[in-house]
């Protein structure tokens, strides 16, 4: 397959969403992955937020993210008819060296479980599987 890796414009909204379903991702349409939160997020970080396109549409998404101390992979998703083709592990790849290029030296991801495809991917691809680290999160909504 040749998909060609580019950063996400905003022009792609609609495409990306498209594919988050297609794909089964589950997303926060209303919240961080409505227009106007990723339209700020392209403007912080847009050279991390990747989508792949093959056959003229987007066919995958890596958004990666960091706050100085650590690199994040989100929304990562690749089309079903464009899978195990190594597409995954191309974008993870790119956002690696965009984050190694930042001075970042670990990356890290959320994988909810049952998700055997994405574990896989990660052990694949040398992750450190930690299960002694338990994941607590807090809304800060109504808190103007
Ligand atoms: C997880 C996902 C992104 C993988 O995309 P992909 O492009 O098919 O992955 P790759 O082709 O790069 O796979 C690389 C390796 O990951 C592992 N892998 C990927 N999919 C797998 C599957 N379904 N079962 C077992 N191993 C799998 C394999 O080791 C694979 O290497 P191989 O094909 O040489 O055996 C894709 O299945 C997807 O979009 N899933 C739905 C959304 C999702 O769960 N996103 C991740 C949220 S954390």
């Amino acid at each position: 397959m040749n998909a060609q890796i580019r950063p996400m414009k905003l022009e792609d909204y609609d495409a990306v969403i498209a594919l988050w379903q297609r794909a089964g991702l589950s997303f926060e349409p209303h919240a961080r992955d409505s227009r106007s939160a990723i339209s700020q997020q392209i403007e912080s970080s847009g050279h991390l937020m990747l989508v792949a396109e093959a056959d003229g549409q987007i066919v995958g998404t890596v958004f990666g993210s960091h706050d100085g101390r650590k690199g994040w992979i989100n929304r990562l998703a690749v089309d079903p008819r464009y899978r195990r083709q190594g597409l995954a592990h191309q974008l993870i790849q790119r956002v690696e060296d965009a984050l190694a290029r930042e001075g970042l030296i670990i990356v890290a991801a959320l994988v909810e479980a049952p998700n055997e495809p994405s574990l896989e991917l990660f052990r694949k691809l040398d992750y450190e599987e930690r299960r002694d680290i338990i994941y607590f999160r807090k809304l800060l909504q109504d808190r103007s």
